[in-house]
């Protein structure tokens, strides 16, 4: 079992028990009290839980771990590339997006989850909340691994409700302010979706929104989690990252522009050339 797995077990347990011992830890993940004492010290710092004499406690702090890149396209040759970076978890897609690729949603949806080992977001068209609800579920019998994305209205928020209470994973779109996505957090959405490129395009900072949807969230502890869309380049991914929100949908240019820096050009040429220089 690596780290990261042994680390989600602790937090299950502390999530069920509140509190855990070392021996018991060490018992049921079959490692050396040693190796979890390390584990338990490392998400101490983290900020996961708090340490005990001979154990570990929940830490009620809410803290957002890692986060999330999206890969915000429905392309799949985009998608493919992206994958080989190594870093996406998921992928989000809306009508347009669907529409650029000349191929039915179905078929497209088969081709992308064969790829991404990770959400895949879709959008139902319907506008009536039963409509989407039957939508949503014929589209989750594709893949346990579709979310479904829905416009905040009075009827989309009533089916992220319904949705949700199946247990179907649901993210809340177009969402342009914080008592939209309060309400979206409410409903029981798995992700909200608040557009900081269009509301940066009309003038108004989407930052700004986005880090009072954080805070809101934060307040209550709803577990919604935000995954800030409609990212038109770097600094918007950087801010939404100070921001604080669990995450960032990206299209492909953007995940491009995010690796590049100038001066790493410059710094890797100057090296090469001066590596001719040394003898052979
Ligand atoms: C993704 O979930 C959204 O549909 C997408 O980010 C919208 O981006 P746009 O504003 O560039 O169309």
């Amino acid at each position: 079992m690596f780290n990261s797995q042994r680390h989600e077990e602790i937090l299950k347990v502390l999530e069920e028990k509140g509190s855990i011992t070392v021996e018991e830890l060490s018992k049921s993940l079959k490692v050396s009290p040693s190796t979890i004492r390390r584990d338990l010290e490392e998400m101490e710092g983290e900020g996961l839980l708090k340490r005990t004499h001979g154990g570990a406690t929940r830490e009620r702090k809410e803290r957002v771990r890692g986060m999330k890149i999206f890969l915000d396209t429905a392309n799949v040759e985009e998608i493919k590339k992206a994958k080989d970076f190594g870093i996406i978890d998921g992928v989000t897609t809306n009508p347009s997006s669907i529409a650029r690729e000349g191929k039915s949603l179905e078929a497209l949806i088969k081709e992308i989850i064969n790829i991404i080992d990770g959400p895949i977001c879709v959008e139902p068209v319907a506008s009536e909340t039963e409509k989407i609800v039957s939508e949503a579920e014929g589209l989750v019998r594709l893949h346990k691994n579709i979310v479904i994305k829905i416009p905040i209205t009075p009827e989309g928020l009533k089916a992220v409700r319904s949705l949700s209470k199946k247990g179907i994973k649901t993210g809340v779109t177009l969402a342009f302010s914080s008592s939209q996505a309060l309400l979206a957090a409410k409903a029981g959405a798995t992700y909200c979706f608040p557009f900081m490129g269009r509301l940066d395009d009309i003038g108004q900072e989407g930052i700004d929104v986005v880090r009072d949807i954080v805070q809101i969230y934060r307040n209550y502890g709803f577990g919604t989690e935000v995954i800030v869309a409609s990212i038109r380049n770097p600094l918007q991914v950087e801010k939404a990252a100070l921001s604080g929100a669990g995450g960032v949908t990206i299209p492909f240019n953007v995940l491009e522009k995010l690796v590049k820096h100038p001066l790493t050009d410059e710094g890797i040429e100057k090296f090469l050339s001066d590596w001719k220089k040394v003898p052979k």
